[in-house]
């Protein structure tokens, strides 16, 4: 099976896993990546079961409203019922790196709110320790600089993603050579830093459920 057929596979058993919990007012929280398009496809088959969408970025909001699906606004609703997203790596603990796609803060932010978040993600993702995928860092434009040498100090390689603005108007360093073996104590040291807006670590809040698109089937994996 091709990387994308591993994706979308995933994407189609997170849409079986969450069809027979909808309700008219469930909310669902929607990630951002190529994982996510394929669930936000599937899910537009499920159209009129639930009662709209909040979108962990522009991109996904847009795609959700091509849909007919209905987008609101984080600060509109009182609860997200699950959230499903893809993620950049996972270990066993379902503790992930996410922000590939520069949508980090608002993906943390939406996975705050959720009572359930489901991670959708192929095997390519799976690893034992986080680290290997460079670690995604959202900057206010004016500390990059500042931001990057305390990076350093931290034992990683900061390399500034030309070209990138966040849908919040920040910049992202992305963080090489990392071996992440206490991720909630590095996301909570670069969370720290004066001027991060976001790591994409996602430890303090890890996935509760994974839904990992192997060759051999999905398999649906809890945090060890
Ligand atoms: C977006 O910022 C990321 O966190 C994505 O969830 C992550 O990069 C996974 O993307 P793919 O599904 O495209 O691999």
């Amino acid at each position: 099976m091709t990387q994308d057929q591993l994706k979308r596979a995933t994407a189609g058993a997170a849409i079986h896993y969450i069809a027979p919990k909808l309700e008219p007012r469930s909310i669902i929280g929607v990630g951002t990546g190529s994982t996510a398009n394929f669930f936000i496809d599937l899910l537009a088959e499920l159209k009129g079961r639930f009662d709209g969408a909040v979108a962990s970025s522009e991109a996904s909001a847009q795609r959700l409203r091509a849909h007919g699906i209905p987008v609101y606004d984080l600060n509109s609703v009182d609860d997200i019922q699950v959230y499903v997203d893809g993620a950049d790596e996972t270990n066993a603990a379902l503790q992930l790196i996410k922000g590939g796609g520069a949508a980090l803060t608002r993906e943390k932010i939406v996975a705050a709110c959720a009572g359930e978040f489901v991670c959708i993600a192929d095997e390519s993702k799976w690893v034992p320790v986080l680290g290997r995928f460079p670690l995604p860092v959202e900057v206010i434009p004016m500390a990059r600089s500042l931001v990057g040498r305390e990076i350093v100090k931290l034992g990683g390689d900061p390399v500034y993603r030309e070209g990138v603005t966040t849908d919040n108007g920040n910049v992202i360093l992305d963080v090489h050579n990392l071996c992440i073996t206490d991720p909630p104590q590095l996301e909570r040291a670069i969370n720290n830093l004066t001027g991060v807006v976001t790591n994409g670590i996602f430890a303090q809040r890890p996935a509760d459920l994974l839904l990992l698109g192997t060759s051999s089937g999905v398999k649906t994996i809890t945090a060890k």
